[in-house]
């Protein structure tokens, strides 16, 4: 067997492995627990795929001044502690594949309307259901390259991405295959990719009817051709109820997917106890969470997956971090990237809104971005920190600390050294 081909990291100004994170399952994080290395080394074993140089996994992680001898002639590339390193950013929940543009939305909701009034008058979802019903797989799959590759110049190297703008049976599995064709473009991003079939009921057509087909026909076959990892619905009034949410999440769990819930978001529905109670991957959103569905996550390993660029872009109150995180709950945060609610993939900006509006400290944002993301896609035995045997799925941030990610505010993608 021909020897492992290995690249070198030195003198990266600080790098973060968050081990400490993983010991404590992603709880309770204090600062030392980010397992911060000044003028550090990585070693790390490449693939190539499709021609391209992808990093496998990691070898090695420590002081410059100790790496191991063995590791001198490896290929080197000198950071000049002038970038920090850090696990590569997980975005744990987008609605990444769907067509359309839904501003003149965002111009009323400025000029006052609410996201409600607007979807009871035929806007929101069901609009980029149109626009997405009606785009071909190649637009679709075109519009989401250009969206992973901006990810990418974030720092993400995880992505999840729901379905959930077909409502029918063709057009979500269109998305899904999109989805898909996006796993074979990338190989150096790991995708999650979600059903979710149940995010509202398309129109003209009963909610008994459209339930009938998800069950029947849509999620079978999405399960059975693994055209999905997870499910996903969204229980809210006037969308999905707790009762409708819990079968379509039974049968999806049965069928072999891992399951997830738009919890609580514009109303309380009790639905955060329910992905406790169902073992979900995440319960996610949590505007509306009630002290008993906050018990009810921390005493759970259902993940807590915060949005607030969505409840900044909504002007709603944010979801009460604090007391979730303080309960023991894991943490994470996600961009929710999608046309109506929060249209941004800049999960360092979302980071600089939960510092400022949830009072998360450095080591909570670092965490709830990297190992606790990776939890609430069931990806923690492979990612979310830098430890040797892991996944080499990191970031070289264009700055020299890692708190630059959120300070400086809204960054662009691919930027170089600032
Ligand atoms: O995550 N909550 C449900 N779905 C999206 C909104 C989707 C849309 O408006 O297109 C969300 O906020
Ligand atoms: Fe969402």
């Amino acid at each position: 067997m021909a020897a492992e081909s290995l690249r070198v990291l030195v003198h990266a100004s600080e790098l973060l492995t968050g081990e400490g994170i993983r010991n404590k399952d992603g709880r309770l994080i204090e600062e030392h627990d980010v397992g911060q290395i000044a003028d550090a080394a990585l070693v790390y074993s490449v693939k190539r795929v499709k021609g391209r140089e992808i990093p496998a996994k990691v070898r090695w992680v420590g002081r410059t001044a100790d790496l191991p001898k063995k590791f001198l002639k490896a290929r080197r590339t000198d950071l000049k502690l002038r970038r920090a390193v850090i696990p590569g950013l997980v975005d744990a929940h987008t609605h990444l594949v769907f067509a359309g543009d839904r501003s003149s939305e965002f111009a009323r909701r400025c000029g006052g309307a609410t996201y409600e009034e607007i979807a009871r008058e035929g806007g929101g979802i069901l609009r980029t259901v149109t626009a997405t019903r009606s785009a071909s797989e190649e637009e679709l799959f075109r519009l989401a390259c250009n969206r992973v590759r901006e990810a990418q110049g974030y720092g993400i190297r995880t992505i999840e991405l729901k379905s959930g703008y077909g409502l029918d049976h063709d057009t979500e599995l269109k998305q899904l295959r999109v989805a898909r064709r996006l796993k074979m473009e990338f190989p150096e991003v790991l995708f999650q990719s979600t059903y979710l079939g149940a995010h509202a009921v398309p129109k003209g057509r009963s909610k008994a009817e459209y339930l009938d087909e998800m069950l029947r026909k849509t999620l079978p076959e999405v399960a059975s051709r693994k055209l999905a990892d997870a499910c996903d619905v969204f229980i809210d009034e006037g969308y999905f109820t707790l009762e409708e949410g819990s079968r379509i999440l039974q049968a999806a769990a049965r069928a072999g997917l891992r399951i997830k819930v738009h919890a609580d978001e514009l109303s309380n529905t009790a639905s955060s106890e329910l992905a406790a109670g169902l073992g979900a991957l995440s319960a996610d959103h949590l505007l509306q969470i009630s002290d008993a569905g906050i018990e009810a996550l921390a005493h759970s390993n259902t993940t807590a997956v915060l949005l607030p660029g969505t409840a900044f872009y909504l002007k709603a109150a944010h979801a009460p971090a604090r007391r979730l995180i303080e309960r023991g709950a894991r943490v994470a945060l996600a961009s929710d990237f999608n046309p109506g609610t929060c249209m941004t993939l800049n999960l360092p900006a979302v980071m600089t809104i939960a510092a400022l509006y949830l009072g998360l400290s450095r080591a909570e944002l670092f965490a709830a971005v990297t190992y606790n993301a990776a939890c609430a896609l069931g990806f923690q035995e492979r990612r979310g920190t830098l430890e040797a045997g892991l996944d080499a799925a990191f970031a070289i941030l264009p700055f020299e600390r890692f708190e630059e990610l959120y300070y400086r505010f809204a960054w662009p993608s691919g930027a170089k050294a600032f």
